[in-house]
């Protein structure tokens, strides 16, 4: 069933701002994003490691946390005021869903909570501000990434997850269904004027899938790759690099010393106007997931980080994807 965008919530969402991932060896993940993807070092403690894209004035859009397992701890969302805070407090309490106030560092008022799919969310209002090093080129490594955009998490009930964004404003730019239905598969759906914030795909879920930063052009996806490989992380670009059908990004998957995952890409396209539906995709159509370029391999399909003490479910769709290895004819 299609959702329905309310287009007055009651509060406002302003785009995907930071995620948290927990990683197991601090330095070896640091190293690994400041000069295999190339994003700057903000800031460094024990136990935390604050990065940004060269364009983010925001403090921070990754945080590693050291701990004892590998996990995605929380994805990020801005508001757009103190006062939206606030308005978050009362809709959560009016919904009976739990949420805490937190301090975190670097950043403004903060909340945490859990969607009703298990996504462990945090929303903040503002960030400290720092230089853009978008013009210092001559600092520019790897992707040389410029800013955070999107998430994509898979979870057991995309409808669910959602109804439950569209009625906080945000809005499908593209979905997959099963074929000739509205049965929705996956999601992708945007509160910042781009095809998307926030993605849900069909499987076991909540795991977050992967975090994508923007790269400034294809030759800057093709030097990462190059990178990638010369720094012995040419077997941990699990896919691409390719074109989607879906949102036309070229792009190009690697995974990080703990196994997450993360998206280098560029030419998404702009999704404003309110008139403009939704791009439909049958879910058996190859070229939604690939424009051009080999189909992703099984570890791209069924790998996924999970959330802290966060029951993963078996989804409510049962799908079948091909593969690499199917394509391959390797069994
Ligand atoms: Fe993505």
């Amino acid at each position: 069933m299609l959702p329905i965008t309310n287009l007055n919530p009651a509060f406002s969402l302003t785009r995907a701002s930071h995620v948290t991932m927990a990683v197991t060896d601090l330095e070896r993940s640091r190293d690994f994003y400041r000069d295999v993807i190339g994003l700057v070092v903000s800031a460094e403690t024990d136990d935390a490691v604050y990065l940004r894209g060269l364009e983010e004035a925001a403090h921070h859009s990754l945080v590693l946390e050291l701990a004892p397992e590998a996990k995605a701890m929380h994805v990020g969302l801005r508001v757009r005021s103190d006062d939206d805070i606030v308005a978050a407090e009362k809709f959560f309490t009016a919904g009976n869903i739990e949420y805490r106030r937190v301090e975190r560092d670097h950043q403004g008022p903060t909340l945490q909570f859990r969607d009703p799919v298990g996504t462990h969310i945090e929303l903040t209002s503002s960030m400290d501000v720092v230089p853009r090093k978008m013009q210092n080129y001559n600092e520019f490594v790897a992707g040389a990434p410029q800013r955070i955009d999107h998430y994509q998490v898979v979870t057991h009930d995309v409808q669910a997850a959602t109804d439950f964004w569209t009625g906080l404003g945000m809005r499908m730019s593209e979905y997959t269904a099963k074929d000739g239905t509205d049965e929705l598969w996956g999601t992708w759906m945007e509160v910042k004027g781009n095809t998307h914030d926030l993605v849900f795909t069909n499987g076991r879920g909540p795991r977050l899938h992967h975090f994508a930063y923007a790269v400034p052009d294809g030759a800057s996806l093709i030097h990462a790759a190059d990178v990638a490989g010369a720094l012995g992380f040419g077997d941990e670009i699990d896919r691409g690099p390719g074109r989607h059908g879906i949102s036309n990004a070229l792009f190009l998957y690697l995974r990080d010393p703990d196994q997450h995952r993360v998206e280098l890409f560029n030419t998404h396209y702009q999704f404003i106007d309110l008139e403009t539906p939704p791009i439909r995709w049958d879910v058996t159509d190859p070229r939604r997931a690939q424009l051009w370029g080999m189909p992703a391999s099984r570890r791209w399909f069924f790998e996924a980080s999970e959330f802290p003490a966060e029951p993963v479910h078996e989804p409510l769709l049962q799908a079948n994807p091909a593969t690499l290895e199917d394509y391959l004819g390797v069994h």
